[in-house]
C-alpha cells in the first residue's frame, strides 16, 4: 500500500479514547474494550510503519486515569504487561523503536523492568518511533523540566534570566522529537486532556466518533488525507505560506 497522500505528517499523536463505550454498547465489561483496544494499536503501528511515518505517540494511561476503580486501573496494568511482554519481539522485529514517556516509577517494579527491556532491546532500530505515554500528563512534562532548570540555576550552571522557551522545551520528554503534526482523538470528545500540552501548539487537531477499538487503517488514512488538505499557518498570513507575499 502507499501513502493516501504525498503530505505525510512526520508525528502522529492519538488519544486513543472510547474502549469503555465500545464494550459498553456491547454489553460487555469495560475490560473487554481494552482488550479489544490492544488490536487497534497493532493496526495502528503496522500502518504507520508501512506510510514511513516517523514518530507515533500514543496516550495509554493519563496522569489522571489513577482515579478510576481500581480493578479497571490493575487490569490496565497487567494489560499493558501482557502486551509489551506480547508485542516487543514483532516491534523489534518491524524495526520500530519503543520509548515510554511519563512518570514511571509509580508503576510496579515488573511493569518498570519489561519497560526498561523493550526499550532497551529496541534502541538502535531505525524504523518507526513509537511512543507511548504512560502515566503521563502535559501539566507534570512541563513542570520536571522546570524542575531540571531549576536544578541547574541552583547549582550555578545556568541564569534563571536564561530560561526561555527552547529551554524549557529542551527538557520535556520528546525533546529529541519533531512536534507532532496531526492529534488523533478517538471517542467523539473534543479535548485534550492533560496530554501533550506544550508539544500540541501548533498540531493540527483531528477528532472522530469512532471508538478507538474499531480505529483502524481506513481511519488512520482519513485523517491523514484531512492532514493533507489543511493549510499550516504558524502565524503567518495565507498569502505568505502560498508565497503570494
Ligand atoms: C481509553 O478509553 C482508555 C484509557 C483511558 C486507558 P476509555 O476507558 O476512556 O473509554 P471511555 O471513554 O470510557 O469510553
Ligand atoms: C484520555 O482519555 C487518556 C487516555 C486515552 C489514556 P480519558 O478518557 O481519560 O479522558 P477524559 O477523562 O474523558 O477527558
Ligand atoms: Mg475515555
Amino acid at each position: 500500500m502507499t501513502a493516501p497522500h504525498a503530505c505525510l505528517p512526520r508525528h502522529i499523536a492519538i488519544i486513543m479514547d472510547g474502549n469503555g463505550r465500545w464494550a459498553k454498547k456491547r454489553f460487555l465489561p469495560r475490560h473487554a474494550g481494552h482488550r479489544s483496544g490492544v488490536d487497534s494499536v497493532r493496526r495502528t503501528v503496522n500502518r504507520c510503519g508501512e506510510l514511513g511515518v516517523e514518530v507515533l505517540t500514543l496516550f495509554a494511561f493519563s496522569s489522571e486515569n489513577w482515579q478510576r476503580p481500581e480493578q479497571e486501573v490493575s487490569l490496565l496494568m497487567q494489560l499493558f504487561m501482557t502486551a509489551l511482554k506480547r508485542e516487543t519481539k514483532a516491534l523489534h522485529r518491524n524495526n520500530v523503536r519503543l520509548q515510554v514517556i511519563g512518570e514511571r516509577s509509580a508503576f510496579a517494579p515488573e511493569l518498570q523492568a519489561i519497560l526498561q527491556e523493550s526499550e532497551q532491546l529496541t534502541q538502535h532500530n531505525q524504523g518507526l518511533r513509537l511512543v507511548i505515554a504512560a502515566n503521563y500528563g502535559g501539566h507534570w512534562d512541563i513542570a520536571q523540566s522546570v524542575q531540571k532548570l531549576a536544578e541547574q540555576v541552583a547549582q550555578g550552571q545556568l541564569k534563571s534570566s536564561d530560561i526561555d522557551c527552547q529551554q524549557i522545551a529542551s527538557h520535556l520528554s520528546l525533546a529529541d522529537l519533531p512536534n507532532p503534526d496531526l492529534f488523533i482523538r478517538t471517542g467523539g470528545e473534543q479535548r485534550i486532556s492533560n496530554f501533550l500540552l506544550w508539544q500540541l501548539a501548533y498540531t493540527e487537531l483531528f477528532f472522530t466518533d469512532v471508538l478507538w477499538p474499531d480505529f483502524n487503517e481506513t481511519e488512520l488514512d482519513r485523517a491523514i488525507a484531512w492532514f493533507a488538505s489543511r493549510q499550516r499557518r504558524f502565524g503567518r498570513t495565507g498569502d505568505q505560506v502560498e508565497g503570494n507575499a
